[in-house]
Parts: structure tokens; sequence; C-alpha cells
């Protein structure tokens, strides 16, 4: 008899390991069938019986289990998990808008950036926001080769086997297509097949999905590629990247080519050349919100000139050329049950609601933020008095909000609902954590309180260094994978990584024995223990403004980070500039105001920090085990990389914004004032003082038309 005919139970271990191998290569050759070619060999049920007598060899013989075992793989690569693509092109997000003068004002700002006459129309693009998550797909001469979701916009996870599964997205584009084409869009899955998968979950007894968004995204991102083709995913196009030519010159244009090519485009997408018309659309599509087969939670708008698109670029991780309208937030009534204070990574002591649960737009909700302590107390962030000055309380009837992904907040009290015997709130003024005063500072700039009462414990504070490892490591930090908030908590509190500096000593602690081995501790093992250093291994290199951001800093955001790394290029300059600029009236601290983006508080912020000189030992400590990677010039071939620009004057081509972005594109840096360091002073009519100290200075100057001949060299 076969050994592919024997029973599993009366195998013997030699039939059993020979067994294994035919069942991992019979099975890989399906899959590729399956979902490479697609064109399988075998029915369904058939595949599934290879690979349950796979897997019931494993159970017997579970020391025999393979290393590409069929059970733990996807197509035909073994994955424990996604492999990562770098973006060629970013994936950013999308600005808000939430009134209709929100986006009034978004075309207004377009305009002036553009230095548009009145005059002239401006057409702009609108279709829904789809509710789902983004993907990247890269067609090379008309192929999908892969497929990448968002991740952190600059890295995503490679999902390619899955999104071969999915009936929407071609897997060869019809027609003519660029070499290079990557097709972005959303991933979502229909309200009614969400609602059929639930049917299907509760009938089998098993739990049910939250909502058709983290059930697409969850669909997307299983390891086994046959459970994601076992839900109806779909797909819109709207986007793209990389590309080696673009198929027209207007938003509109392209979207249509991506009809061609096979994808299903929005039927709601429209093109206008008036915010009126914008906001008529926005109405109509608001109208069909319920009838319509997915979830929207807003339009998007976009200018449809791409080249107009080109010019404007964006601003952080968001394009100044396109905004999404939302659809106004969803309401809901539950009992405030009570009210905690969490202690964040700077201090800041934010009270949270616990809420009986309650579903708000298809979410369960227990938790809602109440800002800070002025919130509850009915008084809103200018002084004035909001919910006309009713306070909050522990037992009050409250009525929730919650508006798409944002946090839900506590809105407004049913007063009549309130019990004779309660009590107004008492905000803490010791700190829960750590017990040292927590204070509010007077703001310079109001001259009034701050409305966010903070921990003056600072360094003693153990709250504070647990957030603030927290974000050390987060996504947008170092991004150690394996180490997120729960670690980091545990870490913490059994002492073996107290500060951001220590986790790059882990390792070596651990190779020594000093303390418990890490794959001795609860919830570790040989095999995660050593892929949590392998991880922390891989974050020895780092960007620049990751390695700025991480620090927890104070007003120092990612877009601050991202612009003191382009300013300070490495991580030695970044360091020596900060304790410099103790004085007020050194250099250093003139550079760093100077720069564009900067302000006081922020450069206020960053003089504190350094002068602590325990933060700059954890500083320079860690400077000791990681490596910042140089900030290259963005442009190494242009004129002006490295170079300091100021404009000054009315420039009558270009908004002020417009010549800054430009002279960030070419690798140069803008100022507001000119000093030394001045390398070329663009001036437009009417410039005064500016010009005359270039002048004294001997800097170069040039006037708007130069510029632009200069910059098309
Ligand atoms: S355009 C550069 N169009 O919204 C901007 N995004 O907040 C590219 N989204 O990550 C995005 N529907 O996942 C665009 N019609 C649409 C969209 C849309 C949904 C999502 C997308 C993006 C997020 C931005």
């Amino acid at each position: 008899m076969p050994i592919s005919s024997i029973p599993v139970d009366q195998l013997n271990e030699q039939q059993a390991a020979q067994e294994l191998a035919r069942l991992s290569a019979e099975i890989i050759a399906h899959n590729t069938y399956y979902h490479t070619d697609d064109a399988p060999v075998v029915t369904d049920a058939e595949y599934d019986a290879l690979k349950k007598r796979n897997l019931a060899i494993e159970q017997r013989f579970p020391s025999l289990k393979r290393a590409d075992s069929p059970t733990d793989r996807v197509g035909g690569a073994v994955q424990d998990k996604f492999e990562k693509i770098t973006h060629k092109v970013s994936m950013l997000s999308l600005d808000n808008a939430f009134s209709d003068e929100d986006v009034v004002d978004f075309t207004d700002r377009v305009r002036r950036f553009l230095k548009l006459p009145a005059d002239t129309t401006l057409a702009f693009t609108a279709e829904p926001k789809i509710d789902g998550l983004s993907l990247a797909l890269r067609y090379e001469k008309g192929k999908l080769v892969s497929a990448a979701t968002r991740g952190d916009g600059s890295v995503g996870e490679n999902v390619t086997a899955n999104a071969r599964t999915i009936t929407d997205i071609p897997h060869v584009l019809h027609g003519d297509a660029p070499d290079v084409m990557e097709v972005r869009g959303e991933v979502y899955l229909s309200k009614e097949d969400f609602a059929e998968l639930n049917r299907r979950q509760e009938a089998e007894g098993k739990q049910t999905y939250v909502n058709p968004r983290n059930t697409a995204a969850g669909s997307l991102r299983q390891l086994d590629s046959s459970i994601t083709a076992s839900r109806p995913l779909r797909f819109f196009a709207y986007a793209w990247g990389d590309t080696t030519a673009l198929p027209a010159t207007t938003q509109m244009g392209v979207v249509e080519r991506f009809r061609d090519w096979g994808f299903v485009i929005n039927p709601l997408m429209g093109r206008f050349e008036t915010v009126d018309g914008l906001i008529r659309q926005y109405r109509l599509i608001e109208a069909e919100r319920a009838g319509l087969a997915y979830d929207i939670d807003g339009v998007v708008y976009k200018v449809d000139d791409l080249a107009l698109q080109a010019r404007l670029g964006f601003v952080s991780r968001s394009p100044r050329w396109a905004i999404a309208h939302k659809f106004p937030a969803e309401t809901a009534t539950t009992v405030l049950e009570d009210i905690e204070i969490q202690v964040g990574r700077t201090g800041a002591l934010s009270p949270v609601a616990r809420l009986a649960p309650v579903t708000v737009g298809g979410v369960v909700v227990s938790n809602a933020t109440l800002h800070n302590e002025d919130y509850i107390q009915g008084i809103g962030n200018d002084g004035q008095p909001i919910r006309e000055g009713r306070d909050l309380r522990i037992g009050d009837t409250v009525t929730i909000y919650r508006a798409g992904d944002v946090i839900p907040k506590v809105m407004d009290v049913d007063l009549t609902k309130r019990a004779a015997d309660s009590k107004a709130f008492v905000f803490p003024t010791e700190c829960p954590k750590c017990a040292s005063p927590a204070t509010r500072e007077i703001n310079e700039k109001t001259g009034r309180m701050d409305s966010v009462r903070r921990c003056t414990g600072g360094l003693i504070c153990p709250a504070q260094a647990v957030e603030k490892l927290k974000h050390f490591v987060s996504r947008n930090a170092f991004d150690i994978d394996g180490f997120g908030d729960k670690q980091a908590e545990a870490f913490y509190h059994s002492g073996l990584v107290k500060n951001p500096a220590e986790i790059f000593t882990l390792q070596a602690r651990d190779n020594a024995s000093e303390l418990q081995k890490l794959k001795n501790r609860e919830g570790w093992g040989d095999q995660s223990a050593a892929k949590l250093f392998d991880a922390i291994e891989a974050r020895r290199v780092v960007d620049l403004h990751r390695f700025i951001f991480a620090l927890g800093i104070r007003h120092v955001g990612e877009g601050n980070a991202k612009i003191l790394a382009r300013v300070y290029q490495s991580a030695n300059g970044f360091v020596d500039a900060m304790k410099a600029i103790r004085v007020e009236d050194s250099d250093a601290w003139s550079d760093l105001v100077n720069i564009d983006g900067i302000g006081p508080t922020v450069a206020h912020a960053l003089a504190e920090f350094f002068a602590e000189p325990h933060n700059a030992g954890i500083v320079d400590e860690l400077l000791t085990y990681v490596k910042p990677r140089d900030v290259e010039q963005v442009a190494q071939d242009s004129a002006f990389s490295g170079k300091t620009i100021v404009f000054t004057g009315s420039l009558e081509r270009m908004s002020r914004d417009e010549a800054k972005a430009m002279a960030e594109r070419l690798g140069a840096k803008t100022a507001g004032s000119v000093s030394k360091k001045t390398d070329l002073v663009v001036c437009g009519p009417g410039a005064g003082s500016k010009r005359q100290k270039a002048s004294d200075l001997g800097i170069e100057i040039i006037d708007e038309d130069e510029w632009f001949v200069r910059i098309a060299e």
C-alpha cells in the first residue's frame, strides 16, 4: 500500500516524515496553481483533505513538523509574519474638514498658495471616503507584482498573496499601461457581506465581528491566504504611487484610466468648478449614504489638475491638494460610571470616562476622553462656559460623540437624570501615580492658566517613564517589533528596562545572566526572546527624524522632528546644537528659532529637555548604542542643496508658502531672517530691512524672476 493511503494512526515515524515531505511539496504546488496562476487543479475539498492529513500527522508526531510546514504558510513561502515593503512614494493621510466653512477655507488656502487670481477657475473632484483600509498595488508591464498595506506610511506589509484573492483586483491590466504603475485604493467589506459573515459566526457559536472596516483589515492581514479568499473583500481604485508615466493630466483622467484597465472606480465621483458644487455633491452623497452597499465616512475633495497638485505638494503627512469632508459624528446616551486619571509621557493628567458600554455608530464604546479638568467643569479652552456651564459627575447620564476613528468624547449631560446626592468631581492636585504635586502652568501667550494639569514628578514619576518608553518604541518612533505597550509596562515594572537606553543593553545583560533570563520569564520562550533581540538589533540604525521624535520632547511631534532632522542633518549636529541653546542669546538659539516652522515654544521645550542632565545623559548613552542615519540632501545635484534662503518682500509669482516648499524640494532650507548663515536672498517688491542687511553682509540678492530662471536650470 502506498504510504499516502496509510491512515495517520498507523504510520510509523519514518513513513510519517516521508509523508510530511510529500504533503508539503504538494500543498505548495496547489497554492501556486490557485493563488499565483489562478488555475486550481484540485477541488477545494481535495485541497482541504491534504492540509488536514498534514496537520493530523504533525499532531501525532510534533517533532517531525517541518520548518516549511504548510500549516504555517501562505502561497508559496513560509511566513510567520509579513515581509515589509518600502513605499517608493509615501502613503499619506488626509486632513479633515468638519463644516462647509472648513471646505471654503480649504479652497481659499489652495488658491492663496498658488496665488491664483480670483477669476481663474479651479476644479476639484469629489468622491466618497470609503471606510476601509488602503492598499498599494504595483503593476510591472501590466502584471500585478506586489500589494502592500499602508503601514506607517513609509513601510507597509507585503500582502500580495492575499490581494490576489480579491476579485476586484485585476492580476493583469487590460490595454496599455505604463511599465510601472502603482494603483492605490481602498479594500472594504460590504455591509451585506459583513452581516452574512456575522450570521455565520453566530450560527457556529463563534464571536461576532465589530464592524466591516476592522473585519476587512483583519481579513487582509491573514497569514493564511485561504482565509482571505473566504472573505468577500472588494476594492475601489482612487489614487496612485510610483509610476513611470502618468496616463493623464488630471485626477479624473487617471481614475478613468483605472476603470479602462479593469478596476472598479466609485460611481459617485464627480468634477466641480465651484465650492458650491462640491458641497452639493457632499449633500448628495450624504443623502445616499444609508443606501450604499458599503460604509463611508465623508467625501474627499482633490485638486483635479495634476500639475497644480505637484506645485501644492505636502505638509508633513497630508497633501495640500486634498481634504476629507467628514460626516457629522454619531452620538449615543449612557452612564458615566467612573472618571480615571491617566498620566501621559509629558506628565499631563488626562481624565478618561469609564462608561456603561454603548454602541455608537456600530462600535461598542466603553471609554471616552474628558480632555481636561476645565472640560469636566464646563469650561472651554478659551475660558468661556461650554454646555452652558454644566459640569460632569460620576453617575451622570451623558451623551457620547464619536466621529470616525477619533477617540469618542463625552459631549453633554442630562441634568434631569442627575441623582440628588451627586457630588462635583474633584480633580486631583497630586499625581495619582507618584504623588508629586500636579500643577497648571500659566500660558505665556494668553496669560491664562493652562487647561492641562501636569505632574511635576518628571523623572521620578513611573507613569511618565513608562509612557516615554512606550512612545520610544512606538510605530512612528523606533518601531521595535514585538515591543509594544504591554512589553514596555512589563519591562519597566520588573526593572528590566527603565529607560530607552536600556533597551539596547538588554541582550548583553541577558547573556550575562545578571537578571532572570528573558526566555524564562512568564509569557516568553526561546523563540520569542530571540526574536525580540533581533528586532532590537535591527533598530540600531534608524532615521534621524525617528530618533528625534522618539525622545518624546514636548511639542516635538513627527512634523517638527522632520524639520529638525533636515536642518541639523546628523545626530551629533542636533545634540550639540541643542546643548548649546541654553543661553537665549547664543548663536545656537537664534539658529533654532530662525528655522521656518520652529517657534519659541518648541525651542523652549528643546532647551528645557537638554538642560536636564539626566535627559542629556540618556541621549548620549543612546548614541553609543544606536546610529541615526545622516539626512541626505533632498536633491544632491541641485545648486541649492544645503543652502539657506530667505524670501522677502511681496512675491508675485508664488506665495511665500509655495516658495518655501520649492526651496525644500531642492534641498535648501529657508529662514525667516537674514544672518551670516544665509546664502541667498530672494526679494520681491517692497523688500526693506532684510534686503539691506543682506547687502551689508555681502549676501547674494536676486529677484523673483531670476529665482524661476535658476530653479529651471
Ligand atoms: S485619497 C494622498 N481618496 O482615507 C491622499 N483616500 O485619511 C491619498 N480613503 O489612507 C488618499 N477613501 O485609506 C483618498 N476616495 C478616497 C478615499 C481615501 C478612503 C482613505 C485612505 C487614506 C485615508 C486618508
